[in-house]
């Protein structure tokens, strides 16, 4: 596993940056990445700032990060930026983040869609407070049609509550005549998930030294590959997703068969 300290001079990481480009192969770049951006509070820490100030600087490693994304021709960055298991945080906290989310929409709003970014949310919505809701319906109508990169932001997202919502949905249908028990695949099922089009990603990267999953897509990371580096999120830079991906493309993906290559 490759772990990187994140305090490297800039212009080591231009250099190191320029030659994984070189080096990456364009016909296998991951079509969906997903990241669970850990590590914002301990940044803060270390710096002696409040934590809120810690995921205000990560703000701009997901700026950084989608952008390169976009650069690399990754289809889709599901990013996992509210769990829902962190509501059990401080109230100063989530009303922290939650304001955040709200004044960061609005303000990136014209340039996601200058971007060609199509904008998505996958979570538990309904639940999530009115003012977050609308800025997110807003963006996600302004975008829709965009195609360069899709942008999902995973927000009080937790897996065991979308496979509950999925059982409950598929116990409606079934109780409803709609579904015969005999007929849920796991093609079915997956059709209840939170964002059923999207494919599964292929690379999961967390960041912030811990080598977990904390209930981030359960489901849909069956046969990810995974990469977990010591860099705290707000660190995170193009440099550290090239390295990740160049981890990915340096493995052997069998999904239970054979090796074919
Ligand atoms: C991740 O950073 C951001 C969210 C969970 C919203 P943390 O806030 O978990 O940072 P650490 O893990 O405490 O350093
Ligand atoms: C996972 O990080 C959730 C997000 C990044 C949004 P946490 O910091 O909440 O996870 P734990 O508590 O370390 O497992
Ligand atoms: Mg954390």
């Amino acid at each position: 596993m490759r772990t990187t300290t994140g305090y490297d001079a800039p212009g080591d990481l231009a250099q190191r940056e320029a030659l994984l480009r070189a080096a990456l192969d364009p016909l296998r770049i991951p079509r969906h990445v997903a990241i669970i951006m850990d590590g914002n509070g301990r940044w803060a820490e270390i710096r002696g700032l409040s934590r809120v100030e810690g995921h205000r600087a990560g703000r701009e490693a997901i700026r950084r990060t989608l952008e390169a994304a976009r650069e690399c021709g990754i289809e889709i960055l599901t990013l996992y930026a509210f769990s829902t298991e962190n509501w059990r945080r401080p109230p100063q906290e989530v009303q922290a983040l939650m304001d955040l989310l709200v004044e960061t929409l609005g303000r990136e709003a014209e340039e996601l869609h200058r971007n060609g970014v199509r904008f998505r949310a996958s979570g538990l919505l309904d639940e999530m407070p009115g003012a977050v809701r609308a800025a997110l319906d807003q963006v996600v109508a302004l975008t829709c049609r965009n195609t360069a990169i899709t942008l999902n932001l995973a927000l009080n997202y937790g897996g065991r509550r979308e496979l509950t919502e999925a059982a409950r949905r598929l116990a409606r249908a079934a109780a409803a005549g709609h579904v015969r028990p005999e007929d849920i695949t796991e093609e079915v099922l997956g059709r209840f998930l939170f964002a059923p089009d999207l494919p599964d990603p292929d690379l999961l990267i967390r960041t912030g030294g811990e080598q977990r999953l904390s209930n981030f897509l359960l489901w849909q990371v069956a046969y990810a590959e995974l990469y977990f580096t010591d860099v705290h999120w707000p660190d995170f830079q193009k440099v550290h997703l090239l390295e990740a991906i160049a981890s990915f493309q340096a493995r052997d993906r069998r999904f239970g068969g054979l090796d074919c290559g």
